[in-house]
């Protein structure tokens, strides 16, 4: 066993398709390689854990922390390793629609295997970080899971799709951070509840999401940047009949709009966190988010989507 392992991942974003995904319904995300978590390990006599939230023993995390003590115990079991010392360090905001859980379980899974240089493939580290997931989300797709430990933007259907997809098209995107904190877990449940109440309405939502998603697969092929700017705010709206917008965040992708945006929608689990625009240009983009921060958003990124090069 070599004296330290180092595992890595980014965080993630789903331009379309949320919550339908977990339906069956294909999504479009990509890696977000401006935020990093960077996981390693060590030898030492009992588990313990350094990180932002907890630094200590792995024994007395908080219950938020429960998935990342569950994995570390399996991956423990399993690849016979000695007590160890996890660090782990993150430039991904928790719990904002980046998947931050998810890539926190790709950067550990990793180090463990670089730890005991075991060879990880592809279904085995998505098979370790669904079991994370469903401790974190309780029903998750497996979107964040493959899109934080991939480098290149992809087409996901659930069990059946993971497909490399060129996100090549002449606009920018926003990603704006509310600073609020989503709850991917209660979105998601209360969405099945929806489900369970009132499958009809739920299902023709889902299959509308769905179809706007493959809609926008098309506009990227085809390089119709307003079109999928159109796609985008229709799908807010259909985001926003599952219950999972807020008031806030209809306020902002409003004022976005009010202010040229080609399209805007939240991203990821909703309740909060972070939102996207698309906008036809970069000046665009940054005229925008300094609107933005004025209006108490906490943080934006702009990512060219013309000329994202995917590392
Ligand atoms: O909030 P995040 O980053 O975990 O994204 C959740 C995405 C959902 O579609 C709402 C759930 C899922 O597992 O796909």
């Amino acid at each position: 066993m070599t004296s330290e392992g180092i595992g890595k991942a980014s965080g993630k974003i789903i331009l379309m398709g949320e919550h339908s995904v977990v339906y069956g319904e294909p999504a479009i995300a990509f890696p977000f390689i401006g935020t990093q978590v960077i996981a390693k390990v060590h030898e030492t006599d009992e588990n313990f854990l350094s990180s932002a939230y907890h630094h200590g023993l792995l024994a007395t995390v908080p219950v938020s922390l429960i998935n990342i003590q569950q994995l570390t115990a399996r991956l423990q079991q399993e690849l016979q390793t000695s007590n160890f010392h996890l660090t782990i360090e993150s430039t991904i905001p928790p719990e904002r629609g980046m998947g931050s859980s998810a890539a926190v379980a790709v950067a550990i899974t990793r180090a463990f295997f670089d730890w005991k240089k075991m060879i990880l493939t592809k279904d085995s580290l998505l098979e370790y970080v669904d079991f994370a997931e469903q401790i974190a989300h309780g029903n998750p797709s497996g979107i964040d899971a493959a899109a934080t430990s991939d480098t290149q933007p992809i087409f996901f259907k659930r069990d059946t799709e993971r497909l490399s997809f060129p996100l090549n098209i002449d606009a920018y995107l926003l990603v704006a951070d509310t600073g609020i904190l989503g709850q991917t877990r209660a979105a998601v449940a209360s969405v099945a509840n929806l489900f369970e109440n009132n499958p009809q309405e739920t299902k023709q939502v889902m299959q509308k999401l769905g179809n706007l998603t493959k809609k926008a697969k098309q506009a990227i092929m085809d390089n119709q940047p307003e079109l999928l700017g159109r796609l985008m705010t229709l799908a807010q709206a259909e985001l926003k009949a599952l219950t999972v917008s807020t008031p806030s965040l209809d306020h902002y992708i409003d004022l976005v709009l009010s202010q040229g945006a080609l399209g805007a929608k939240l991203t990821g689990g909703g309740r909060g966190g972070c939102f996207l625009v698309l906008t036809k240009t970069r000046e665009q983009a940054e005229k925008i988010a300094a609107i933005l921060l004025e209006e108490n958003i906490k943080n934006t990124w702009i990512q060219g989507l013309g000329v994202y090069q995917y590392v």
